[in-house]
């Protein structure tokens, strides 16, 4: 390959921080730079910056987003008590991929990226099982009290037109806990488009469980919002590519799960995702070998690694220690925006330098070449145990190679 591919719209480029902030540039300029004439709008959505703007960078850039519909995301820190100390921040700023989410209404995808030197701990997984998260309300926008002298506990509606509505949930005795939890139609119905699309997109089967028998109200409209859409817009879709669409409930799915081949999207309320997408990464190897993608309904997507800042790597990096962050991910962050980005400009040969980049990265560590946490669980040992910098040298010859063959 001697001329560079150029791209016509650029990528929405959100940086971020620690380990993973000082990885970045150095995938981009080891390989992505010498074969690509990157075009980005870049973000700076490290710590400081979002202090510095009262997180309005983050909101600029989910915008930016919107406006050229792919976005590739760094790890960023989401501030606690301790990250105020550290960095002398004004507040304890929002999430930033809550901020985004919220704007862009998706749903997160996590995919395992597979490689056959890594046996996943569930034997008769042979390909990846995408956990599709919904990632609004439930109990992560709860309401609860504690009742110290029991009594009533009741749930109360008063709706836009002042009309109350009011359930016990129980009468008690002694001390007990209450907890109110909502979700709104219009979300529920976003996830299940969110889950379609991007079982469509990947051309595999797409299963979603809730506890509908005991929940009657609220995981049952899950139950039903899912099979309406799925009737109305996606059967015929479905059928043309030959996939299916499978509901059940969430204790069937998990027995079913650990007895399935995998290459399928489990979709997942929000806290069955959030506990789910952990097993299912831990179970295939390792965090570090997870992607992640939220998909919006609008069609905007962005792309990031499922791992955080990788903070205790940092600060070795930070005292001149030697590190073995596995940038598997990040690289995976950026093949994927790329890919997508091919895909809607029509630039086939971003699409395959993309699969290339994908298929070098898994040839190198199939053949022995990896970072400490997967030399730590590979069979056969390792080749050569690589540090954070020596495996990005590793992929830079490979990918060179081979694209000049
Ligand atoms: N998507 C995101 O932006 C995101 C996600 C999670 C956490 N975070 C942030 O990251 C910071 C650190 O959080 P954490 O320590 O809980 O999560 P983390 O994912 O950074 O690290 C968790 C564990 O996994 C290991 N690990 C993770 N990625 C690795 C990699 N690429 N190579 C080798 N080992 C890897 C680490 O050593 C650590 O033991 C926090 O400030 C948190 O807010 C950000």
């Amino acid at each position: 390959m001697t001329q560079k591919i150029h791209m016509t719209t650029p990528l929405v480029e959100l940086d971020g921080d620690e380990m993973t902030r000082v990885l970045w540039p150095i995938i981009k300029e080891k390989l992505i730079l010498p074969f690509i004439e990157l075009k980005t709008e870049y973000y700076d959505l490290g710590i400081e910056e979002r202090d510095r703007t009262d997180d309005q960078v983050t909101v600029d850039a989910a915008r930016a987003i919107m406006k050229y519909g792919v976005g590739v995301k760094n790890a960023t820190i989401t501030p606690n008590a301790d990250r105020v100390r550290e960095y002398g921040l004004k507040k304890q700023w929002k999430s930033p991929n809550g901020t985004i989410r919220a704007m862009l209404d998706g749903t997160v995808f996590r995919k395992p990226i597979m490689v056959n030197n890594i046996k996943p701990a569930v034997r008769s997984w042979e390909k990846p099982i995408v956990v599709g998260r919904h990632a609004y309300g439930d109990v992560y926008k709860n309401a609860e009290i504690f009742a110290e002298k029991g009594g009533k506990l009741e749930i109360v509606v008063t709706d836009r037109d002042g009309k109350v509505t009011r359930k016990t949930v129980m009468e008690v005795e002694g001390p007990a806990i209450l907890q109110g939890v909502h979700n709104t139609v219009a979300s529920i119905e976003s996830f299940a488009r969110a889950c379609f699309e991007y079982a469509l997109d990947q051309q595999i089967d797409c299963w979603f469980a809730t506890k509908d028998t005991i929940s009657k109200v609220y995981d049952q409209r899950f139950k039903n919002v899912f099979e309406d859409i799925f009737a109305e817009e996606y059967r015929e879709r479905f059928k043309a590519v030959g996939i299916e669409f499978f509901y059940t409930l969430i204790d069937d799915v998990v027995a079913r799960m650990m007895k399935t081949r995998g290459g399928l999207l489990w979709a997942c309320k929000n806290y069955d995702g959030d506990v789910m997408s952990d097993m299912v990464a831990s179970a295939f190897g390792s965090l570090a070998m997870m992607s992640s993608v939220l998909v919006s309904p609008f069609g905007y997507f962005e792309y990031e690694a499922a791992h955080g800042t990788v903070q205790r790597h940092y600060y070795k990096h930070l005292k001149g220690e030697r590190t073995s962050t596995n940038s598997v991910a990040l690289i995976y962050a950026w093949t994927g925006a790329l890919r997508k980005r091919g895909e809607i400009d029509g630039i086939p040969a971003l699409v395959s330098f993309a699969d290339s980049l994908e298929t070098t990265v898994i040839e190198c560590i199939e053949e022995g070449y990896m970072t400490g946490d997967l030399a730590l669980i590979c069979e056969p040992k390792a080749v050569k145990v690589l540090n954070s910098i020596e495996f990005l040298q590793e992929l830079a010859e490979r990918i060179t190679a081979k694209l000049r063959q």
